[in-house]
């Protein structure tokens, strides 16, 4: 359950933002390169994914742990997916970045080699809190 503060109230007339407005949420955490069943311990970005079931229909929110993101323009969005992700043919390397095609695509692109740095801070490796 998502319990509103209210501090939103000046900013939006939604309801569940509201003060003391109670909403049901799905949430779900995800890292970005590794695919289903990889290890949730490696150095990569984290997300999260909210489902706010308001009374005014379902209001979708993701957001990720690291401040910039590794694209500015949607278009290379695939291009980015296809240099990150494991070879298509061989599977390797999971949630990782150590193959060329990463490294190639950071070092022709500024704003990835900005979230990458970010990457290799201790965000990359979100500590778990006691
Ligand atoms: C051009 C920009 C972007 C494109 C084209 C894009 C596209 C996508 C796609 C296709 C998925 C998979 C959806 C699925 O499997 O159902 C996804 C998942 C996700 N994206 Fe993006 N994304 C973009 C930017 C961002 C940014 C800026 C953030 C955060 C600040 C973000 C956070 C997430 C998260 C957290 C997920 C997992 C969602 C889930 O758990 O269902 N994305 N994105």
């Amino acid at each position: 359950m998502f319990e509103s503060y209210g501090t939103g109230e000046k900013l939006t007339q939604a309801g569940f933002l509201a003060e003391k407005t109670t909403t049901l949420v799905f949430l779900r955490f995800s890292t970005v390169l590794g695919n289903r069943g990889s290890a949730d311990t490696v150095r990569d970005t984290r997300g999260f994914s909210v489902k706010f079931y308001t009374d005014e229909g379902t209001f979708d929110l993701v957001a990720n742990n690291i401040p910039v993101f590794f694209i500015q323009d949607g278009i290379k969005f695939p291009d980015l997916i296809h240099a990150a992700k494991p070879h298509p043919d061989r599977e390797i390397p999971q949630a990782q970045s150590a193959h060329d095609t990463f490294w190639d695509f950071v070092s022709l692109h500024t704003e990835a080699q900005h979230h990458t740095l970010w990457n290799m801070s201790d965000r990359g490796i979100p500590a778990p809190t006691a």
